[in-house]
């Protein structure tokens, strides 16, 4: 069962399980997201299924995702068993600007509120959100380290920052032996590469493990949307949601994209959005995918997509149905100019005999039982 082989989150000793559960759909704060009843029966279904890691959000559907979450992992007497992350950034109480964003007194009020809505006295990741562009990552990673010897984390990380800031964070954690950042959670699909440029070679060098959110690009590559059958109609986020910044994804790229995947998937022989799953799952530097669904169908639909592997001729209509563009001053790392910076002998990203730091170390664990 692919869930209960878990690989260790970056450098570090946690030990994650490749497909995490998201809850941002839990609760129906935002109008679509699941009820408590739908919401409990996934969260049942993951466990029972052997996964362990769970991803939250102060944010999510106004702190209900939290809130639920707590009473599920309290009533099953899970809590020791998972992996629970959560996040810190946004603003709780509008017109107070420290009750927002990265400094250490919002860190610090955040993870109070976090801690009482999930009913637990600590959190095993405790995530930046999203840069504030003010707070510097000195401030972060000193609060982040003191919540670690408080007892009130175990391990911290970011999410939405760019490349530039989780550099510094995590060298200024080393230089200092300060608590590392291990995981760095970013946007990653067939339909959103853009991180394969900086994030993906930074999480591969500094040790820390990516955690890919919105691997079905909100739904878009599940296969409920299809040209093959009139484009982008269907039930779901997407068409609720319609043409907001952040949401867009019916464009003329993606549906190129979401062709390939469809051909791909029916010569695999399996739905859409496993194909689109695995193809993130077994990306370099990728330690963890975050499934989300509204739905138990959707996830038991989800939940399978480790158990087969894409052919490689495959995996490679698919590579390059959704190559990403390659702009300044990226084509420089191309095979071609490293070619001649090297004499025409190395084109790999290291030359032989370099040992890549160890991040991905697999081991196999039985499944779930109730915490004793
Ligand atoms: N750090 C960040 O900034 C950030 C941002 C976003 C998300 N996240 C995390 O990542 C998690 C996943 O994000 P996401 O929900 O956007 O992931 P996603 O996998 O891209 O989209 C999930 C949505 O697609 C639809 N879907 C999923 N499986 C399906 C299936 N088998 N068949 C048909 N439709 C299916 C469902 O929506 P409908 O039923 O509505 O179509 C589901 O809610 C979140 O829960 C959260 O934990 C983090």
């Amino acid at each position: 069962m692919p869930l209960d082989q878990y690989y260790t989150l970056g450098r570090s000793g946690l030990r994650v399980s490749r497909l995490a559960l998201g809850t941002m759909t839990f609760g129906e704060d935002w109008g679509w997201g699941a009820a408590e009843d739908t919401a409990r029966a996934m969260f049942d279904r993951y466990l029972e299924a052997g996964g362990n890691f769970i991803d939250t959000a102060d944010l999510y559907t106004e702190g209900s995702s939290e809130r639920l979450l707590g009473r599920f992992i309290e009533q099953s007497g899970t809590r020791d068993r998972v992996v629970l992350a959560t996040k810190f950034t946004y603003n709780a109480q509008p017109g107070d600007p420290n009750a927002g964003g990265n400094g250490r007194k919002n860190i610090m009020r955040a993870v109070e509120g976090s801690l009482r809505r999930l009913r637990t006295d600590y959190i095993d990741l405790y995530l930046l959100h999203t840069w504030d562009r003010l707070t510097p990552a000195e401030e972060v990673v000193r609060t982040l380290d003191d919540l670690v010897r408080a007892g009130k984390i175990r391990y911290a990380g970011l999410s939405d920052v760019p490349a530039w800031y989780a550099a510094r964070a995590q060298t200024f954690a080393e230089a200092h032996a300060l608590s590392p950042l291990v995981g760095l959670q970013l946007e990653y699909s067939l339909a959103e590469r853009n991180i394969e440029h900086e994030f993906v070679p930074l999480a591969l060098e500094l040790g820390m493990g990516i955690t890919a959110w919105s691997p079905l690009a909100m739904g878009l590559l599940s296969g409920k949307y299809r040209p093959s059958e009139g484009g982008g109609t269907g039930e779901g986020r997407l068409a609720k949601i319609g043409d907001l910044p952040g949401f867009r994804r019916f464009t003329e790229r993606n549906w190129g994209i979401v062709a390939a995947l469809e051909e791909v998937a029916g010569a695999i022989g399996r739905p859409m959005a496993q194909v689109a799953l695995n193809w993130v799952a077994t990306r370099p530097a990728v330690g963890s995918v975050i499934v989300g669904a509204t739905k138990l169908a959707q996830l038991d639909d989800n939940l399978a997509a480790l158990s087969f592997e894409i052919p490689a001729e495959l995996r490679a209509k698919l590579d390059a149905a959704s190559a990403p563009e390659t702009p300044f001053p990226y084509w420089f790392f191309g095979d071609a100019q490293q070619t001649r910076i090297h004499g025409g002998a190395a084109v790999g990203s290291k030359p032989a005999g370099y040992a890549p730091p160890v991040w991905v170390g697999r081991v196999e664990a039985r499944a779930f039982k109730a915490d004793r």
